[in-house]
């Protein structure tokens, strides 16, 4: 497991799961531990089949102690949505309400989200959502002690990079979506600059079309209603044209009807 680095789609998950390496951790702080996902998706498949379907890998996610951020969270935030979807949606981690909730994208960036795909004409139902970092990182502001998100550290990224590549394996979308940096780094490499690649057609082995753009709170972020407007619009066009990659790709024929 420690081969797996982000920004490469390395070795299929079911082979990760066959094997019975011994745990290996690795630590510059203390908090990767590499074999426990696999370990954890071969205890929980049990009879290990070779691509874990969705709900095992959300059940088995949701005893995942790989970094030490389940300590702080309510619970792990595993991907929502079709198991079988033409698109797949990535951003970073779970904020406030989805860490409640257990649900990707359900507070605010999550409304501004949808209002954006269904202006784009992508269908929900046809979508999967999931977050590059499966638990929420925060820290309290104000009197209130609000729970304000925190970036996640590479190393948390790097820990759950396991569960990011069992949802691809096992949803094997069409097109697939990085909603900011934090997701276009993690699945594209570290150099990856969305501000000058988004919304064009990446070339990448992970899914038959691969479009970054930018995350929906950063619309949230915007200083005033004019740039909020406009950001939106970005981000609907950028939506757009995932939603056309995702109607050629669905006109291709597919291979088994090929052979
Ligand atoms: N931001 C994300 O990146 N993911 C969520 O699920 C919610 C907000």
């Amino acid at each position: 497991m420690a081969s797996v680095k982000p920004g490469k789609r390395s070795r299929r998950t079911s082979e990760l799961v066959q094997e019975a390496k011994p745990a290996r951790k690795r630590s510059n702080d203390g908090q990767e531990d590499f074999n426990q996902i696999p370990a954890l998706i071969r205890q929980t498949a049990g009879s290990s089949p070779q691509k874990p379907p969705l709900e095992v890998l959300k059940r088995a996610s949701a005893k995942c102690r790989a970094c030490d951020l389940w300590k702080q969270a309510t619970q792990t935030v595993f991907g929502d949505g079709n198991a079988s979807a033409s698109v797949m949606l990535v951003g970073e981690q779970p904020g406030d309400r989805e860490d409640i909730e257990g649900k990707p994208f359900v507070g605010p960036a999550g409304k501004l989200l949808r209002e954006a795909m269904l202006a784009a004409e992508i269908d929900p139902h046809d979508a999967y959502l999931t977050n590059v970092v499966k638990h929420f990182r925060w820290m309290t502001a104000g009197r209130g002690k609000r729970r304000i998100h925190k970036k996640p550290r590479q190393s948390e990224i790097n820990a759950c990079h396991p569960w990011l590549e069992a949802e691809l394996e096992a949803v094997t979308p069409k097109v697939l979506v990085c909603l900011g940096a934090t997701a276009a780094k993690a699945l594209l490499g570290s150099h990856f600059s969305v501000s000058q690649e988004r919304g064009k057609v990446v070339p990448s082995s992970l899914a038959c079309a691969v479009v970054t753009t930018v995350h929906p709170s950063s619309i949230l972020r915007s200083p005033d209603s004019d740039s909020r407007r406009r950001e939106m619009q970005s981000f609907v066009r950028d939506l757009r044209k995932v939603a056309q990659l995702i109607r050629s790709e669905r006109a291709k024929p597919s291979v088994a009807a090929t052979t």
